[in-house]
């Protein structure tokens, strides 16, 4: 049984049916979000206009309240629909800084890492590192040895790993926690360079490989198999995969055991999808997790196993609902007939999705969210390629320079992905809650951008 969601009524013009506020992924904008008493769109308690005016455009704006809210649903469900022990990780390649990794620390969550970039922000965020795991399909030697002096599971992902691990381990004495990952053969519905799970994959270890990877790792004294990982792809809204994945984990925890390892952990990723736009509609949190949870405890029922801690590890479930971006409207073209640019202060550089996945957004005006449209527009960046758009067919009410434009759901892998194509600094964060908003992330200078650059003495120029 799928439980009904909490739903409170809502202001806003494109949540007319209300809000589900115990499941941030079923909404289009923060749970936070209102109108103030001239019709102004607020985050947070914050005017978001005023916001852009006091920290500038572009700007990333994450909702305190969504973000909680999205942590507590994992855990909360966890609890209520599995009987075992369990522990919900935020994916921090969605969104990964210091703020976010200290707020998903308090919440009682862990964390997946994919580089030492990603490591070092959570270590300094306060994830306690027992309950961080280190995920990755190349990791490097020093990456490997910083997940290893600081105590925090690796998921070996091949063989190299595991060589790697073993000349790093040389001289220790403590075995080093371990998750192993291998690819489930289980297909679903989502973009090609967002689906993991299937066979053809980068990521994990062949079901083939199987035994022979597990039937090794147990003659290793360095190695301590801590469990099984296997994640099937992202912005999934059907529910029959995570079904059929709990049955291929048990499967393989059986296997695990009978080459004389010990595991505890089961962990099935990701995946959750969220709503960008109307036509959206993603399971919530809690039926996710019930018929992950129900999953799992019928198939290690059907198999005589005790249950497993339950781990799983969501990204954009838990940050995309949290976050907007504001831009501001700067020119415009008109080709009669054929189509209106309307040009923002942004674009691929702060959200890359739409040029590389054709993904869809919902965009309203900040301080007129609720007036009608008067044109259809193509709302595009300010960089130097004709593929920089952000949104096709956005109906507008009329608009001038200088006004601020939001695109909703935009918390995860925009800020996470972002680039300084054509040397344009990334935007600025701020965590708003309470009618206070905080900087979470510093906006780059241009000048800053030359940090790095190095120009060798001989071709310093002579005039
Ligand atoms: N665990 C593993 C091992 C993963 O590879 C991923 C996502 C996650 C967890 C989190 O999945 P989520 O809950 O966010 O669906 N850049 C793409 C998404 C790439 C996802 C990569 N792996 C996008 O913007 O859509």
């Amino acid at each position: 049984m799928v439980s009904t969601p909490t739903v409170a009524s809502s202001s806003l013009p494109w949540a007319a049916d209300g809000v589900d506020v115990q499941s941030p992924n079923r909404n289009l904008a923060p749970v936070s979000a209102d109108l103030d008493p001239q019709g102004r769109l607020r985050v947070g308690g914050c005017v978001v206009s005023e916001l852009a005016q006091r920290y500038g455009t572009p700007l990333y704006v994450l909702d305190e309240a969504s973000l909680r809210q999205s942590c507590r649903a994992y855990r909360d469900a966890l609890q209520r629909h599995y009987p075992g022990p369990s522990l919900a990780l935020f994916a921090s390649k969605a969104n990964s800084s210091l703020a976010i990794t200290a707020l998903v620390a308090s919440e009682g969550l862990g964390l997946d890492a994919v580089s030492a970039g990603e490591l070092l922000t959570a270590l300094e965020g306060g994830m306690p590192a027992e309950r961080i795991v280190l995920h990755g399909n190349n990791k490097s030697a020093e990456e490997l040895s910083l997940a290893i002096q600081s105590g925090v599971t690796v998921v070996v992902d091949n063989w190299r790993d595991i060589e790697l691990l073993q000349e790093l381990t040389a001289m220790r004495n403590e075995p080093v926690p371990l998750m192993l990952r291998f690819t489930p053969g289980i297909e679903c519905h989502t973009h090609e360079y967002i689906r993991t799970g299937h066979l053809d994959s980068k990521f994990g270890f062949d079901p083939d490989q199987l035994k022979e990877v597990l039937e090794h790792l147990a003659g290793c004294a360095w190695a301590q198999l801590r469990g099984l990982h296997a994640h099937i792809g992202s912005q999934i809204f059907e529910l029959d995969p995570h079904r059929d994945l709990a049955g291929v984990l048990a499967d393989a925890f059986v296997l695990a055991r009978s080459l004389g390892h010990q595991p505890s952990d089961l962990n099935v990723g990701g995946g959750l999808g969220i709503r960008y736009t109307a036509s959206d509609d993603p399971p919530s949190i809690d039926a996710w997790i019930q018929v992950v949870s129900e999953a799992m405890v019928k198939a290690c029922r059907d198999r005589e196993l005790e249950l497993p801690r339950l781990m799983c590890e969501p990204g954009r479930s838990l940050v995309a609902p949290a976050g907007i971006t504001l831009y501001e409207v700067g020119s415009r073209k008109h080709i009669p007939g054929l189509n209106t640019y309307v040009a923002v202060d942004g674009g691929m550089s702060d959200n890359p999705r739409p040029i590389t996945y054709q993904s869809e957004y919902t965009a309203v005006l900040a301080d007129r969210p609720a007036a009608p449209a008067s044109e259809t527009v193509t709302l595009v960046g300010k960089h130097c390629e004709s593929g920089d758009v952000l949104l096709k067919g956005l109906p507008l009410p009329a608009t001038k320079p200088g006004d601020v434009l939001v695109v909703l759901a935009t918390g995860a892998y925009n800020a996470s992905m972002a680039s300084n194509y054509n040397r344009i600094p990334r935007p600025a964060a701020v965590m708003v809650g309470e009618g206070r908003s905080e900087l979470v992330q510093r906006r780059e200078r241009p000048d800053e951008l030359l940090r790095y650059d190095v120009l060798p003495e001989r071709l310093r120029s002579v005039g």
